[in-house]
């Protein structure tokens, strides 16, 4: 290994480039000490052939065993227990790397558990992960799904299986007492992301009376959490059968659906600027890219533009609330963004609050990459 990477394996960084690797050849899977020039142990990890050349595991030199597996994943649920929020059923048991699990997640859904890894490499572990999981939370069923990364598009994942246990396609899991229907077994269409949950619980208190505008809305739960606290709502999504789902939500907690539209955010936008409607709430939670038959998408190239066409139809006083899951867009450089929209717009901004991730997805400080999510709201002139 070369000098780049000892420096940050010294800082706690859990990644080996194929670059930095100097000697030494190893297969998927393999487990593999990782040595400096000087011929310094700098730890043991688990050897890949994809952009990661080893995961490491632990900065001794000693086996990564079922022992190893079963402290980390004991760890991750010490600093859960009695933090998660009341009446809570779906949160994060394992943050990979922020959790010294390099590339595997593990999220509780209600009595359901999905083992989540990065790479087939990491296999070899996967039995000992299931152990851990079985004896801390005894869930009706564990499942494998794998993280697709957008860095090797050519590699096909393998479906979510069973691994042990009975799945159910679909549960009813609460975050702070409201109700969500999620598929644990349907990989990125699972239909929640609990990292927002912190987010919905900062805006509860000021949905009362307001329209809400929620834009790239997925399955609801902005919608939901709004209309819980008595917002009326517009849930915007290019996927109809996304808010079918979103309509299934409203009604596990007894509401009614409010208007669900089926359309592309920047065309609907456009509509109501034209329309002359608007909104005290506009919320913007785009994926990172994305394609349709109306254009590109890009969160790191178009925000402002987006931002700038939400200002359009927000009322004077209105709150914009942007959020971005891009850990390559830093915190500071999503405001320049907004910034940027907001000049377009001839509107001014005032920040009212800057959230991020919940602690069951805590970011490491070693480990840049960790601290991805932004939701920023601001009050607008
Ligand atoms: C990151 S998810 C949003 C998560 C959601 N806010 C939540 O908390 O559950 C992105 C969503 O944007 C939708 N989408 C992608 N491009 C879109 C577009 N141009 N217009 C409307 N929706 C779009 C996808 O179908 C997906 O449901």
């Amino acid at each position: 290994m070369n000098g780049y990477s000892e420096k940050w394996l010294r800082q706690g960084f859990a990644w080996v480039y194929p670059a930095e690797v100097t000697a030494g050849k190893a297969r998927p899977g393999d487990v593999v000490r990782l040595m400096s020039p000087a011929g310094v142990v700098l730890g043991v990890g688990i050897a890949d052939d994809g952009w990661i050349a080893a995961r490491r595991f632990r900065e001794d030199d000693g086996p990564i065993d079922a022992a190893l597996l079963r402290a980390r994943v004991d760890a991750a649920w010490a600093l859960r227990r009695d933090a998660l929020p009341p009446d809570t059923t779906a949160w994060r048991l394992v943050n990979a790397e922020n959790d010294d699990l390099p590339g595997v997640r593990i999220d509780v859904w209600g009595t359901q558990v999905v083992i989540t890894l990065d790479a087939a490499a990491l296999t070899p572990i996967l039995d000992a992960l299931a152990d851990a999981v079985e004896a801390l939370l005894a869930p009706r069923a564990i499942l494998l799904a794998w993280r697709p990364d957008p860095r090797e598009k050519e590699r096909a994942l393998p479906a979510p299986r069973v691994l042990r246990g009975t799945a159910e396609p679909e549960e009813r899991v609460t975050e702070r007492g409201i109700a969500f229907l999620v598929r644990p077994g349907a990989g990125k269409d699972v239909g929640l992301f609990p990292d927002m949950r912190d987010n919905r619980a900062w805006l509860a208190p000021h949905w009362k009376g307001r329209s809400l505008l929620n834009l790239f809305a997925h399955t609801g739960a902005f919608s939901v959490a709004a209309a819980m606290e008595g917002a009326e709502t517009v849930t915007v999504d290019l996927s109809q059968p996304y808010l079918d789902r979103a309509a299934a939500n409203f009604a596990a907690n007894g509401l009614p659906p409010g208007e669900l539209l089926a359309e592309d955010s920047f065309k609907a936008l456009d509509r109501f600027r034209r329309q002359g409607r608007r909104f005290d709430r506009v919320l913007l939670d785009p994926p990172g890219h994305s394609h349709s038959k109306d254009g590109t998408w890009s969160g790191e190239q178009d925000y402002g533009r987006l931002v700038s066409a939400a200002l359009r139809v927000l009322a004077p006083g209105g709150w914009l609330i942007a959020a971005s899951n891009l850990g390559s867009v830093s915190p500071h450089r999503f405001q320049g963004m907004l910034l940027a929209g907001a000049r377009k717009a001839e509107r001014r901004l005032r920040m009212l609050h800057d959230g991020s991730q919940p602690l069951d997805f805590p970011a490491a400080l070693h480990f840049p990459e960790g601290r991805y999510l932004k939701l920023v709201v601001c009050a607008a002139d």
